[in-house]
């Protein structure tokens, strides 16, 4: 049998480093997705991949002796981590195309291991896709990461950005106005995270917890109580994030675009100075875009330590760099196709 499985890259808005302490977000999918072609059948995965050189191979009956993270080619890993996660008692041979950049903070891997988990046949809930696919990636990718890229992906809604609540999962769509563009501006500066100090950051707010407990229901005095320097920074990043989330859903369901920007220059404030997760070049293209005429607010996207900075501006905004326009697209597909 022949399906199309396709799955959208996320750009997130607002509320960075939040979602692994059951925090808030406020991410959109865009309009660039992986798509796959799968011949399903034969018992091992073969994809090709028009930004790949070489091929992901992978018999099913090797998957309980492979560790997913070691496979080569280096892409590939993530196939083997939503085949470790889900068990498929087929395979299949097919063909991806992805318009999702790679390495930019646009969760080109999360897109990837839920049009992979489609294609192969997964059936369930979005919130149990996007928990099996953020499995994969932590199997995959040994990154430690939250559930907002993969439940973006799985749980996307068509012209809106998503409120999520990663401690109950339940995803709030938002409508974006038609008279806002959201660009999206690459630093120059890929990055991997494997090699970033997520994981340090993440074992920060696990410590920060011991001390005044879930973040998610600490204050900021709670978090000014915290002697040690950079807890008590994880920390209160992680609180104010939270409350500019829901601040900057409502000013967008208020219309009020100027307030909503404010929110993403105090985010990437926050992420830069309590986080600190930002770099210089990232910080200069903020400063700079946020004094563009037309822009309403710039910050920092993702995981940061490079990528990509979100940019909330008028419709038709020209901030004469290269950027991205995206638009909030619905969720991951799979149908079947003709054989
Ligand atoms: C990466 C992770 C997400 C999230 C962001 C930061 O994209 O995959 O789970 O933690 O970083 O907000």
């Amino acid at each position: 049998m022949k399906v199309l499985a396709s799955a959208p890259g996320r750009v997130n808005l607002i509320g960075d480093h939040t979602d692994y302490t059951g925090g808030l977000v406020f991410p959109m999918a865009i309009d660039r997705s992986v798509r796959i072609e799968f011949d399903r059948g034969v018992p091992w995965v073969e994809l090709l991949s028009d930004v790949e050189p070489d091929a992901a191979f992978l018999p099913l009956e090797a998957i309980d002796e492979v560790e997913p993270r070691l496979v080569r080619p280096a892409w590939a890993r993530y196939v083997a981590g939503v085949m470790w996660v889900l068990r498929p008692e087929h395979g299949g041979t097919g063909f991806i195309t992805s318009t999702v950049p790679v390495g930019a903070g646009l969760s080109s891997s999360a897109a990837l291991e839920v049009a992979v988990a489609l294609a192969l046949g997964f059936e369930g809930e979005p919130v149990e896709l996007a928990r099996a696919c953020q499995q994969a990636e932590h199997v995959a990718s040994g990154v430690p990461c939250g559930i907002m890229d993969q439940l973006t992906a799985a749980a996307a809604v068509d012209g809106c950005a998503l409120r999520i609540d990663c401690r109950s999962l339940t995803v709030e769509p938002v409508p974006l106005a038609a008279d806002l563009d959201v660009l999206v501006v690459h630093s120059g500066q890929t990055r991997s995270l494997t090699a970033s100090p997520y994981g340090v950051r993440r074992a920060q707010c696990e410590d920060a917890e011991v001390l005044i407990g879930p973040l998610r229901d600490a204050t900021v005095a709670d978090a000014e109580g915290i002697e040690h320097d950079d807890l008590r920074r994880r920390a209160r990043h992680v609180i104010t994030e939270n409350q500019r989330v829901d601040d900057f859903a409502s000013a967008l369901r208020q219309g009020d675009t100027t307030a909503a920007g404010a929110l993403m220059v105090e985010s990437h404030t926050s992420l830069r100075d309590d986080f600190q997760v930002s770099t210089r070049r990232i910080d200069e293209l903020v400063d700079h875009l946020c004094g563009l005429p037309g822009v309403y607010g710039a910050r920092l996207t993702g995981a940061g330590f490079g990528g990509c900075v979100v940019v909330l501006a008028a419709a038709g905004t020209d901030t004469g760099l290269d950027a991205w326009r995206v638009r909030p697209a619905g969720p991951a597909t799979v149908e079947n196709l003709p054989t």
